[in-house]
Protein backbone atom coordinates (compact mmCIF):
# COMPACT_ATOMS: atom_id res chain seq x y z
CA UNK A 1 0.00 0.00 0.00
CA UNK A 2 2.96 2.30 0.95
CA UNK A 3 4.42 2.29 -3.10
CA UNK A 4 0.50 2.81 -4.10
CA UNK A 5 0.18 5.93 -1.83
CA UNK A 6 3.47 7.09 -3.53
CA UNK A 7 2.77 6.83 -6.50
CA UNK A 8 -0.35 8.57 -6.17
CA UNK A 9 0.98 11.20 -3.92
CA UNK A 10 3.64 11.74 -7.03
CA UNK A 11 1.20 11.84 -9.85
CA UNK A 12 -1.14 15.13 -6.97
CA UNK A 13 2.03 16.72 -6.61
CA UNK A 14 2.74 16.95 -10.78
CA UNK A 15 -0.50 17.65 -11.19
CA UNK A 16 -1.89 21.52 -12.25
CA UNK A 17 -5.39 20.71 -11.58
CA UNK A 18 -6.82 17.90 -9.44
CA UNK A 19 -10.54 17.42 -8.88
CA UNK A 20 -12.12 15.04 -6.57
CA UNK A 21 -15.18 12.96 -6.80
CA UNK A 22 -16.62 12.32 -3.48
CA UNK A 23 -19.81 9.54 -2.45
CA UNK A 24 -21.35 8.75 0.49
CA UNK A 25 -18.32 6.72 1.97
CA UNK A 26 -16.34 9.72 2.63
CA UNK A 27 -18.88 10.22 5.09
CA UNK A 28 -18.83 6.63 6.86
CA UNK A 29 -16.99 7.37 9.12
CA UNK A 30 -18.80 10.58 10.27
CA UNK A 31 -21.48 7.86 11.09
CA UNK A 32 -23.73 8.44 8.09
CA UNK A 33 -24.55 5.14 6.45
CA UNK A 34 -24.07 5.32 2.76
CA UNK A 35 -26.78 3.55 0.45
CA UNK A 36 -25.42 0.78 -1.35
CA UNK A 37 -22.98 -1.24 1.07
CA UNK A 38 -24.89 -3.56 3.52
CA UNK A 39 -27.16 -1.75 5.89
CA UNK A 40 -27.11 1.38 4.34
CA UNK A 41 -30.01 4.05 3.45
CA UNK A 42 -31.93 1.68 0.64
CA UNK A 43 -31.54 -1.29 2.37
CA UNK A 44 -33.92 0.73 4.64
CA UNK A 45 -35.61 2.18 2.50
CA UNK A 46 -36.58 1.76 -1.12
CA UNK A 47 -35.40 4.81 -3.16
CA UNK A 48 -38.15 4.35 -5.37
CA UNK A 49 -40.51 4.71 -2.77
CA UNK A 50 -38.59 7.41 -0.49
CA UNK A 51 -35.79 8.99 -2.86
CA UNK A 52 -37.92 9.96 -6.61
CA UNK A 53 -39.56 13.24 -7.02
CA UNK A 54 -42.76 11.45 -7.96
CA UNK A 55 -42.98 9.40 -4.80
CA UNK A 56 -42.17 12.79 -3.30
CA UNK A 57 -45.18 15.10 -4.58
CA UNK A 58 -47.23 11.94 -4.20
CA UNK A 59 -47.10 11.43 -0.80
CA UNK A 60 -44.40 14.17 1.12
CA UNK A 61 -45.15 12.96 4.70
CA UNK A 62 -43.90 9.36 3.96
CA UNK A 63 -40.96 10.41 2.53
CA UNK A 64 -40.28 13.07 5.39
CA UNK A 65 -39.86 9.70 7.60
CA UNK A 66 -36.79 8.99 5.96
CA UNK A 67 -35.44 12.37 5.56
CA UNK A 68 -36.28 12.78 9.33
CA UNK A 69 -34.11 9.97 10.08
CA UNK A 70 -31.16 11.16 7.33
CA UNK A 71 -31.52 14.78 9.20
CA UNK A 72 -31.02 13.31 12.81
CA UNK A 73 -27.72 11.74 11.52
CA UNK A 74 -26.45 14.88 9.63
CA UNK A 75 -27.48 17.10 11.57
CA UNK A 76 -24.66 15.67 14.19
CA UNK A 77 -22.31 14.97 11.74
CA UNK A 78 -18.81 16.40 12.30
CA UNK A 79 -16.22 15.98 8.93
CA UNK A 80 -13.32 12.84 9.64
CA UNK A 81 -10.19 12.81 8.64
CA UNK A 82 -11.06 12.26 5.56
CA UNK A 83 -12.93 15.91 4.65
CA UNK A 84 -10.19 17.49 6.40
CA UNK A 85 -7.20 15.98 4.65
CA UNK A 86 -8.95 17.41 1.39
CA UNK A 87 -9.53 20.73 2.98
CA UNK A 88 -5.58 20.56 3.79
CA UNK A 89 -4.90 19.66 0.41
CA UNK A 90 -7.19 22.46 -1.13
CA UNK A 91 -5.26 24.89 1.37
CA UNK A 92 -1.83 23.32 -0.01
CA UNK A 93 -2.67 23.64 -3.39
CA UNK A 94 -3.13 20.35 -4.49
CA UNK A 95 -6.74 19.87 -4.72
CA UNK A 96 -8.29 22.24 -6.85
CA UNK A 97 -12.11 21.09 -6.92
CA UNK A 98 -14.28 18.79 -4.78
CA UNK A 99 -17.53 17.30 -7.21
CA UNK A 100 -19.36 15.86 -4.10
CA UNK A 101 -22.60 13.41 -4.48
CA UNK A 102 -23.07 13.78 -0.73
CA UNK A 103 -25.48 16.85 0.65
CA UNK A 104 -23.94 16.69 3.86
CA UNK A 105 -22.36 19.86 3.77
CA UNK A 106 -19.32 17.72 5.67
CA UNK A 107 -16.50 19.01 2.95
CA UNK A 108 -17.25 22.34 4.07
CA UNK A 109 -17.16 22.04 7.49
CA UNK A 110 -13.75 20.07 6.69
CA UNK A 111 -12.54 23.28 5.16
CA UNK A 112 -12.53 22.81 1.76
CA UNK A 113 -14.11 25.84 -0.10
CA UNK A 114 -14.46 24.60 -3.91
CA UNK A 115 -17.11 22.46 -3.29
CA UNK A 116 -19.40 21.35 -6.09
CA UNK A 117 -22.60 20.27 -4.84
CA UNK A 118 -23.46 17.67 -7.95
CA UNK A 119 -26.98 16.64 -5.57
CA UNK A 120 -27.59 20.08 -3.80
CA UNK A 121 -27.44 20.22 -0.27
CA UNK A 122 -29.94 19.28 2.34
CA UNK A 123 -29.16 22.42 4.74
CA UNK A 124 -31.75 24.45 3.06
CA UNK A 125 -35.65 23.52 1.98
CA UNK A 126 -38.32 24.79 -0.88
CA UNK A 127 -41.41 25.21 -1.40
CA UNK A 128 -42.44 23.46 -4.79
CA UNK A 129 -45.52 26.04 -5.02
CA UNK A 130 -44.22 29.33 -4.07
CA UNK A 131 -40.53 29.07 -4.24
CA UNK A 132 -40.23 30.56 -0.79
CA UNK A 133 -37.13 28.90 0.76
CA UNK A 134 -35.91 28.23 4.76
CA UNK A 135 -33.16 26.74 6.34
CA UNK A 136 -33.30 23.34 7.55
CA UNK A 137 -32.45 24.57 10.99
CA UNK A 138 -35.95 26.72 11.34
CA UNK A 139 -37.75 24.40 10.11
CA UNK A 140 -36.19 21.29 12.21
CA UNK A 141 -38.94 20.95 14.86
CA UNK A 142 -41.79 21.21 12.29
CA UNK A 143 -42.71 17.70 11.15
CA UNK A 144 -43.45 17.49 8.37
CA UNK A 145 -42.19 20.95 7.38
CA UNK A 146 -44.14 23.41 5.96
CA UNK A 147 -44.15 26.78 3.88
CA UNK A 148 -46.07 29.66 5.29
CA UNK A 149 -48.51 28.91 1.90
CA UNK A 150 -48.85 25.61 3.83
CA UNK A 151 -47.64 23.49 1.31
CA UNK A 152 -45.22 20.93 2.31
CA UNK A 153 -41.23 21.75 1.87
CA UNK A 154 -38.88 19.67 -0.13
CA UNK A 155 -34.85 19.79 0.88
CA UNK A 156 -32.74 21.61 -1.74
CA UNK A 157 -31.09 18.31 -2.52
CA UNK A 158 -31.62 15.98 -6.13
CA UNK A 159 -34.20 13.53 -6.01
CA UNK A 160 -34.10 10.69 -8.26
CA UNK A 161 -36.10 12.14 -11.71
CA UNK A 162 -35.28 15.39 -10.90
CA UNK A 163 -32.27 17.43 -13.20
CA UNK A 164 -28.70 18.30 -11.97
CA UNK A 165 -28.35 21.96 -10.99
CA UNK A 166 -27.16 22.78 -14.37
CA UNK A 167 -24.18 24.93 -13.01
CA UNK A 168 -22.85 22.36 -11.77
CA UNK A 169 -23.22 20.05 -14.02
CA UNK A 170 -21.11 22.43 -16.99
CA UNK A 171 -18.61 23.71 -14.19
CA UNK A 172 -17.75 19.78 -13.21
CA UNK A 173 -17.88 18.96 -17.16
CA UNK A 174 -15.77 21.31 -18.30
CA UNK A 175 -13.19 20.49 -15.29
CA UNK A 176 -13.21 16.89 -15.69
CA UNK A 177 -12.35 17.77 -19.53
CA UNK A 178 -9.18 19.63 -18.71
CA UNK A 179 -8.00 17.63 -15.26
CA UNK A 180 -4.83 15.86 -14.83
CA UNK A 181 -5.75 13.88 -11.81
CA UNK A 182 -9.06 12.89 -10.36
CA UNK A 183 -9.34 11.69 -6.84
CA UNK A 184 -12.80 9.36 -6.95
CA UNK A 185 -13.45 8.59 -3.47
CA UNK A 186 -16.03 6.25 -1.57
CA UNK A 187 -18.44 6.14 -4.44
CA UNK A 188 -20.08 2.53 -5.82
CA UNK A 189 -19.91 5.54 -9.17
CA UNK A 190 -23.62 3.58 -10.11
CA UNK A 191 -25.45 6.37 -10.05
CA UNK A 192 -25.45 8.84 -13.54
CA UNK A 193 -25.00 11.32 -14.68
CA UNK A 194 -22.00 12.02 -11.56
CA UNK A 195 -20.62 8.56 -12.92
CA UNK A 196 -19.77 10.41 -15.98
CA UNK A 197 -17.29 12.21 -14.45
CA UNK A 198 -14.44 9.37 -13.92
CA UNK A 199 -14.49 8.51 -17.71
CA UNK A 200 -15.03 12.35 -19.42
CA UNK A 201 -11.70 12.54 -16.95
CA UNK A 202 -9.91 9.82 -17.82
CA UNK A 203 -11.12 10.14 -22.27
CA UNK A 204 -8.91 13.77 -21.44
CA UNK A 205 -5.73 12.50 -20.02
CA UNK A 206 -6.42 12.27 -16.68
CA UNK A 207 -4.96 10.03 -13.86
CA UNK A 208 -7.56 8.47 -11.95
CA UNK A 209 -6.66 7.56 -8.07
CA UNK A 210 -9.53 5.53 -6.43
CA UNK A 211 -10.04 5.42 -2.41
CA UNK A 212 -12.86 2.54 -1.69
CA UNK A 213 -12.94 0.03 0.97
CA UNK A 214 -13.89 -1.96 -2.06
CA UNK A 215 -13.58 -2.68 -5.73
CA UNK A 216 -16.34 -1.15 -7.99
CA UNK A 217 -16.74 -1.46 -11.09
CA UNK A 218 -13.80 1.40 -12.45
CA UNK A 219 -11.47 -0.47 -10.47
CA UNK A 220 -10.28 -2.69 -13.48
CA UNK A 221 -11.56 -0.08 -16.09
CA UNK A 222 -10.01 3.28 -16.03
CA UNK A 223 -8.69 3.39 -12.23
CA UNK A 224 -5.12 4.09 -12.65
CA UNK A 225 -4.37 3.65 -8.61
CA UNK A 226 -6.80 1.90 -6.11
CA UNK A 227 -5.81 2.23 -2.65
CA UNK A 228 -8.05 -0.08 -0.77
CA UNK A 229 -9.15 0.79 3.17
CA UNK A 230 -11.21 3.44 5.09
CA UNK A 231 -10.89 6.73 3.11
CA UNK A 232 -10.42 8.39 6.54
CA UNK A 233 -6.76 6.71 7.05
CA UNK A 234 -5.79 6.57 3.67
CA UNK A 235 -6.27 10.29 3.02
CA UNK A 236 -4.66 11.37 6.54
CA UNK A 237 -1.77 9.09 5.27
CA UNK A 238 -1.54 10.50 1.39
CA UNK A 239 -1.75 13.63 2.74
CA UNK A 240 1.33 13.44 5.28
CA UNK A 241 3.34 11.84 1.99
CA UNK A 242 2.43 14.65 -0.07
CA UNK A 243 3.76 17.15 2.63
CA UNK A 244 7.18 14.81 2.60
CA UNK A 245 7.69 14.68 -0.51
CA UNK A 246 7.07 18.75 -0.80
CA UNK A 247 9.00 19.44 1.56
CA UNK A 248 11.99 17.43 0.09
CA UNK A 249 12.43 14.44 2.75
CA UNK A 250 10.74 11.97 -0.17
CA UNK A 251 12.43 11.67 -3.47
N1 LIG B 1 -14.08 4.42 3.11
C1 LIG B 1 -14.04 4.30 1.76
N2 LIG B 1 -15.08 3.85 1.01
C2 LIG B 1 -16.20 3.51 1.67
C3 LIG B 1 -16.32 3.60 3.09
C4 LIG B 1 -15.20 4.09 3.80
N3 LIG B 1 -15.20 4.21 5.14
N4 LIG B 1 -17.56 3.18 3.43
C5 LIG B 1 -18.19 2.85 2.28
N5 LIG B 1 -17.38 3.04 1.23
C6 LIG B 1 -17.68 2.85 -0.19
C7 LIG B 1 -18.57 1.66 -0.50
O1 LIG B 1 -17.77 0.51 -0.69
C8 LIG B 1 -19.23 2.11 -1.80
O2 LIG B 1 -18.44 1.77 -2.93
O3 LIG B 1 -18.41 3.99 -0.62
C9 LIG B 1 -19.28 3.63 -1.68
C10 LIG B 1 -20.66 4.17 -1.36
O4 LIG B 1 -21.48 3.89 -2.47
P1 LIG B 1 -23.04 4.28 -2.41
O5 LIG B 1 -23.60 3.86 -1.11
O6 LIG B 1 -23.63 3.79 -3.69
O7 LIG B 1 -23.02 5.89 -2.38
P2 LIG B 1 -22.79 6.88 -3.60
O8 LIG B 1 -21.85 6.29 -4.60
O9 LIG B 1 -22.43 8.19 -3.04
O10 LIG B 1 -24.27 6.97 -4.25
C11 LIG B 1 -24.43 7.90 -5.29
O11 LIG B 1 -26.81 7.51 -5.20
O12 LIG B 1 -28.63 7.15 -3.91
C12 LIG B 1 -27.98 8.08 -4.67
O13 LIG B 1 -28.11 10.42 -4.44
C13 LIG B 1 -27.57 9.28 -3.84
O14 LIG B 1 -25.59 10.62 -4.04
C14 LIG B 1 -26.06 9.30 -3.93
C15 LIG B 1 -25.80 8.51 -5.21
Amino acid sequence: MEKLINAAADIIVKSDLTLALTGAGISVESGIPDFRSAGGLWSKFDPAEYANISAFRSNPEKVWEMLWEMDKIVSGAEPNEAHIGMGELEKMGYLHYIITQNVDNLHQAGGSKNVIEYHGNSSSLSCLWCGKTYTAEEKRSEHPPRCECKMILKPDVVFFGEAIPQDAMNRSFQLASSAKALMVVGTSAVVSPANTIPSIAKQNGARVIEINKERTHLTDSLTDIFLQGSAGEIISVLVKTIKRKVEGVLS
